[in-house]
Order: structure tokens, then sequence, then C-alpha cells
């Protein structure tokens, strides 16, 4: 029933839908109308009411409309299930959670208005800010464990093209899968496994994406590092159309990797990598090792050009010089 009240508000002419609309609409009282938006309220939805006129829904572009979503995925293979949170630690905690108990299973999609807890690569931490998206898609590759790392470098290129089609110069990718525009972070991936290590039931891919988030609602080591597909183009998009095209994306190329390998999404990462053919630093741990990076092989390894030979390496931080 809410999810058809945030239906209706979100696409009321003039903004406005009066209660008895609803009431009338739905079949239940205005009293049972009047609670279903302090729930939803509640929930975090941006929900005010003037008399007169009824109730509007603001702030609609930053919120995940589950129906919108569940339309579209219909059109993919990637995802058949939603499991929306309005507010979770963390959606790839949630997926965790949810997969230990049996109760989703692979082609789970979880999203949430409100991530508190997102957790980043490396043990760090993922600010969240609203305005942000933050999902998780559970899935079980077909492939052996050795190319499970490869996913990362093809959800980074599809998530790259995904953007694109909302901002007026092309993202760029930082190995190994790091996606900026305007030179600044936006997005970040963090791939986990589930079941075995050396025999993974699940890829719980989580996925953070700065669409509507400004400046100053990041702490300030996170301020100069990261910027926000609002901030680039100067207006706010909505972030159910941004998931719905990323998911599309998704999809493409992840079918690509599993029908025809990763030679071609290697091509399209390459053209797309930020720092292919110049001077980039790689930390592993405390171990740094610069040169040219002269190219990226068919396992998603950076060969860098040290002064006298060529490093193969497939793990690190990427800084480019
Ligand atoms: C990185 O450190 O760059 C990866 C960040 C990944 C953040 C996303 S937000 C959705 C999903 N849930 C999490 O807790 N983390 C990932």
């Amino acid at each position: 029933m809410r999810q058809k009240i945030l239906h209706r508000l979100c696409n009321a002419s003039g903004g406005y839908v009066s209660g008895n609309e609803l009431a009338e609409s739905m079949g239940i009282s205005r009293v049972a109308v009047w609670k279903h938006i302090e729930a939803l309220k509640a929930e975090g939805y941006d929900i005010s009411g003037t008399s007169g006129r009824g109730y509007t829904l603001k702030n609609r572009n930053n919120i995940i409309i589950p129906d919108q979503i569940k339309k579209s995925l219909d059109e993919l293979s990637i995802v058949n299930n939603l499991k929306h949170f309005s507010c979770v630690d963390s959606t790839n905690k949630a997926a965790r959670r949810l997969l230990e108990k049996g109760q989703i299973e692979a082609g789970t999609l979880i999203t949430t208005n409100l991530q508190t807890e997102g957790k980043g690569r490396r043990g760090r931490q993922w600010e969240s800010p609203a305005g942000g998206l933050a999902f998780s898609l559970v899935i079980k590759p077909p492939l052996p464990i050795h190319q499970i790392p490869l996913l990362s470098l093809v959800f980074a290129v599809a998530v790259c093209q995904g953007l694109n089609s909302f901002l007026s110069q092309p993202c760029q990718i930082k190995w190994p899968n790091d996606v900026y525009a305007g030179g600044k972070k936006v997005v970040g991936i963090l791939l986990e496994l589930s079941g075995e290590l050396d025999r993974p039931d699940y890829v719980i891919a989580g996925i953070g994406i700065n669409v509507n988030t400004s400046r100053e609602q990041f702490s300030e080591d996170v301020q100069n590092l990261s910027g926000s597909l609002h901030e680039i183009e100067n207006s706010g998009f909505s972030l159910t159309s941004v998931l719905v095209e990323v998911l599309r994306q998704l999809d493409h190329y992840y079918g690509i990797f599993l029908q025809e390998g990763f030679g071609e999404i290697l091509s399209e990462f390459k053209n797309n990598c930020w720092h292919l053919g110049q001077p980039i630093s790689l930390n592993q741990g405390g171990r740094v090792i610069s040169g040219i990076n002269t190219d990226i092989d068919e396992n998603g390894s950076l060969l860098i050009y040290t002064g006298g030979k060529i490093e193969k390496l497939s793990t690190g931080d990427v800084s480019v010089i």
C-alpha cells in the first residue's frame, strides 16, 4: 500500500494529491492514508501536507522508488528480485545476513534510501550521505575461481558506461574499479565472496555512487578526493533512474563476460582507463612500485615499467603521478 501511495505522489500532476483522492483510489479511509503517510515520513520520505492541496513528496530525486525498479527487472537477466530497505547499516552486510539465513538467492538486488555503515575496500569506511546511491547485487557466477576478480574490472566498465548517459564528459576508471569523473572519485565498488574461500557460493557486488551529494556532506578527508554527478553537471538526477541505467549496463557487460570472455571488455577498460601509458605508483600495503603503466593484461593485471623491467601486478592501490 505504501509503495502505491509513493507511486501516486511521484506521478502527481501539479505535485500534490489530496488525501481524499488517495483514499478513494486505494479503497481505504483517509485516516488509513494519514497513517501510511506518517509511516513513510518515519522511513525518511520528505512528504508534507497542506490543507486544501493535499500531500506532496519533496526531494523525489533522492529516493529509490522500488516499484519503478521492479518494472525494469523484466528486461534484465542479472537481477530478478528486489529487497529494499528504507534504512540499513550496509547493503553488503544485509546481503550476507540474508544469504546466511537462506532468505535470498542469486539475482537479488538490495537497495536502500539510507546506508549508515557503508563498507569500503581494504577495511575502509564508505561514507553514504543522503543523495548517494548504495546498492548490492548478489550473483552466482558460473566461473572458475581465478576469473572472479575480473568481475571488478567488468563492473567498473559497466558503471562507467551507465554514468556516461548522465554526464557531458566521460567517466574514467582508476584500476581496478574506482570510477572518476571531473578528476574526482564518484563511484566505489566492493566485491565480496560468500561461501568457502576455494569454492565461493556467491559474489556480493556492492556499488556506491555519489549522485546528488555535495562536498560538505563528507568528512574532511573525503572532501578533496570525491565528487558527485550533481557537482559536475550542476543539476540533480533521480537515484532511481541512475540505478536502472547502471543495472542495464551491468546486465549487458556481465552477459558479454560470461558468453565471450574478458577480451572484449578489456579493450573497453583500457579505453576508459585514466592512467594507461602514464606514470603511476602502486601501493601494496607499504611496498610502493612506481613506473609507467604500459598495459593491462588478459588477467586484469597491471604492467608497470619500472626502468629495466616490467612488473606484472594484480593487487594494490594506484596513485596517478
Ligand atoms: C571503495 O572503497 O571504493 C568501495 C566502496 C563500496 C561502497 C558500496 S555502497 C553499497 C555497498 N554497501 C557497502 O557497505 N559498500 C558498498
